[in-house]
């Protein structure tokens, strides 16, 4: 079979997507696969699909367009099966609030927040909404982003009005939510053929930085992963749990990654799906599927073996 390996695209995870792609691509080919490899132009992708003969797509796109259900959605109208999530996961995951109501919804926890629209408000009352919700320490995110680009954890209420434009820089939606002091998870997780969800063992993540920024998450020596992580049983499991179930709520497939916070008294919240999860050199699913004896080529055809329609 042939397999095209779609990455790239106008979204600002660009870059990170080229390197998810390209390695994907790279360990396929290892594994014996004819790969072809995509550099999404979104009005050219019928032909582009069409011309590389594809047989299954393989989504490597972070963000806009690969993410978001539009690639998934085209792909299921020429009846190529694909990887990871369906159209309606993968649009309510990629929306950070759509998520977050489901989530709220299905009894999940979730940091509480409040949602700003660019047309709403202007920014002084925005600042005065914040304020009279919160007390900070605040996480303020466009609604549509990954690799943690446009988000500011921000301290002081001085800093609030340079945090709405980061954020509004990259989406006309944000988000600012109660920030979580305590410890950063991640949780990855494939279903099976059986139709029951692989969970590899649960990611600690230390960054050498303040926060786990974009400089962390791509810098080699930026962040250190610790797993299994170091954590007591009962909130392993809690976080599993709380992970699995907003996978089933979102009605996601294929191959997903939870980012989850850990307070202080050991409550664990969910901060977001990701379905179409960075495979860089130094990301989180291979390094949570390595610790389980899965190497990146095994995961990459894993991954391909959950191509749907
Ligand atoms: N959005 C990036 C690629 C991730 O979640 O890994
Ligand atoms: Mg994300």
């Amino acid at each position: 079979i042939t397999v095209a390996v779609v990455m790239g695209g106008p979204s600002a995870e660009e870059q990170i997507s080229l390197s998810t792609g390209h390695a994907m691509a790279e360990a396929l080919r290892g594994k014996g696969y004819q790969v072809k490899e995509i550099r999404l132009v979104p009005h050219n992708f019928f032909e582009q699909v069409k011309e590389s003969g594809a047989d299954v797509v393989v989504i490597a796109v972070h963000g806009l367009y690969g993410e978001d259900g539009r690639l998934q959605s085209a792909l299921e109208m020429i009846g190529i099966p694909y990887t990871g999530s369906g159209v309606l996961a993968s649009s309510l995951s990629m929306n950070k609030l759509a998520a977050k109501r489901v989530f709220l919804g299905s009894g999940i926890p979730t940091p509480d927040y409040i949602f700003l629209h660019r047309r709403n408000r202007g920014k002084q009352d925005m600042i005065k909404a914040i304020t009279e919700k919160f007390s900070l320490p605040v996480v303020v995110k466009p609604v549509s982003q990954g690799s943690s680009l446009g988000v500011t954890i921000e301290k002081d209420v001085s800093g609030l009005q340079k945090a709405l434009d980061e954020a509004f820089r990259y989406d006309e939606e944000v988000l600012v939510e109660q920030y979580i002091a305590g410890q950063e998870t991640s949780v990855c997780m494939i279903r099976r053929k059986d139709g029951t969800v692989k969970v590899w063992p649960v990611v600690l993540i230390h960054p050498h930085a303040e926060w786990y920024d974009f400089n962390a998450k791509y810098s080699v020596g930026g962040v250190e992963h610790l797993v299994p992580a170091p954590l007591p049983e009962e909130i392993i499991q809690k976080l599993k749990d709380i992970s699995v179930n907003a996978y089933e709520v979102l009605g996601c497939s294929g191959v997903a990654r939870t980012d989850c916070m850990i307070d202080k008294d050991g409550n664990c919240y969910v901060l977001e799906m990701n379905t179409v999860p960075g495979m860089t050199p130094t990301s989180l699913v291979p390094d949570a599927a390595r610790a389980d004896g899965t190497d990146f080529g095994e995961l990459c055809e894993m991954i391909l073996e959950t191509a749907h329609l």
